[in-house]
């Protein structure tokens, strides 16, 4: 297949741990005989520095033309600690999400069982957790209107759901759900807010036409209490795009690393790859960032290609190396091996099933399930 993939870096960590998954995916080239060509953008705070835009034009006609983006990490401390910029990183993405029209932000939480030592909570919690957000990403208070007053010390941020921003993400997760484990949980705050009680409405209507499918609907505040309790319990997530964001950080505690956990955020026509986690500016150039969240970002780029096989290769090297104990600090703090050693170890393992015999039998089809 011939697959053309923007990279944006972006900041701190962002272009190391990219660098890792590029590795992955010309193995996979390699291996399974594909052609995929990159071409690289700015993204964030280093798109300002070099344009004075965090998302500049160039950025987004490379990601418009091209098949898939895959992105780093966005953000640097100057701007975390400067609440009254006017021109923030974190602008470029959502910019680049609405352009792209990337209406659903897909983040599994799947345990490694070679390595739910490293998981705060204790085994049996997490044992067995295989759930997936399905995260509004283009709508909600994101994209409200912000209003701050002239004395500066009022502020208002509008948080407006439309029944079509609703009822498109809501479609996709209950045919995932059909797939999987036939549940979804609508999380919300239905009890105070207008937009969680317009959920409520169009999500329960569109649960009808999918009778086999199980809905219940849960409080945020409770959800979060859940996810920690008993995470397997849950199979898919619908929530919008504010509880989305922290309900999936959520699920690093659940997984033991932050650096561990992809995502796919998808609409009509386009689709871009990356990990949950930030920037980590503290870590840049230090050679030990995870590189395994972006990795597993471009095992969801292959399975939304349909690249399925492709995808559980790269999976498997993952596994490979956890069971190997090949990890970065943040998984085993005594380990001595870096970003680079990690990622070159993942892409040397990638290998066609086929000819191996390596057969994936832990069914670790990451989207495959969950990307429609
Ligand atoms: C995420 C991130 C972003 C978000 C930040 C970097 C603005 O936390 O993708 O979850 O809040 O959407
Ligand atoms: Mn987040």
């Amino acid at each position: 297949m011939q697959l053309e993939i923007a990279l944006l870096g972006g900041d701190g960590i962002g272009p190391e741990v990219l660098e890792q998954s590029v590795k992955c995916l010309k193995a996979v080239e390699e291996t399974f005989n594909h052609d995929f060509s990159f071409k690289e953008a700015n993204l964030g705070a280093i798109a300002i520095s070099n344009t004075g835009k965090p998302l500049p034009e160039e950025t987004l006609r490379i990601c418009k033309k091209a098949d898939a983006v895959l992105c780093g990490a966005i953000g640097e401390i100057e701007y975390d600690n400067n609440p009254s910029a006017i021109i923030r990183p974190e602008q470029g993405l959502f910019q680049l999400r609405r352009e792209l029209e990337l209406y659903a932000c897909i983040r599994p939480v799947k345990v490694f069982p070679s390595i739910t030592r490293n998981a705060i909570l204790n085994n049996k919690a997490i044992i067995g957790t295989d759930l997936v957000i399905y995260r509004e990403l283009t709508g909600g208070i994101y994209f409200g209107k912000k209003e701050i007053s002239d004395d500066g010390r009022t502020a208002s941020d509008l948080c407006k759901y439309t029944e079509n921003e609703i009822s498109r993400i809501a479609h996709l997760a209950f045919k995932a759900a059909k797939k999987r484990k036939r549940k979804v949980t609508l999380v919300d705050k239905a009890n105070v807010l207008a937009t969680s009680r317009l959920w409520r409405k169009v999500v329960t209507e569109i649960a009808k036409s999918y009778s086999d499918v199980q809905l219940n609907c849960m409080y945020i505040d409770n959800a979060t209490v859940q996810m920690m309790k008993n995470p397997a319990q849950f199979d898919i997530i619908l929530t919008d795009n504010m509880f989305g964001d922290i309900l999936s950080d959520q699920g690093s505690i659940i997984i033991g690393s932050v650096g561990l956990l992809p995502s796919a955020s998808v609409g009509k026509n386009n689709a871009m790859f990356e990990p949950y986690h930030g920037s980590y500016p503290q870590a840049k150039g230090k050679n030990i960032a995870n590189p395994v969240a972006s990795i597993l970002s471009a095992a969801m780029l292959l399975s939304h290609f349909d690249l399925i096989e492709e995808s559980n290769s790269v999976v498997s090297a993952v596994r490979k190396s956890f069971q190997k104990k090949i990890v970065t600090t943040d998984i085993m703090g005594s380990s001595k091996y870096g970003t680079d050693y990690v990622g070159n170890f993942i892409a040397n393992n990638i290998v066609d099933s086929d000819n191996s015999g390596n057969i994936n039998d832990e069914n670790i089809g990451l989207g495959k399930s969950t990307i429609i």
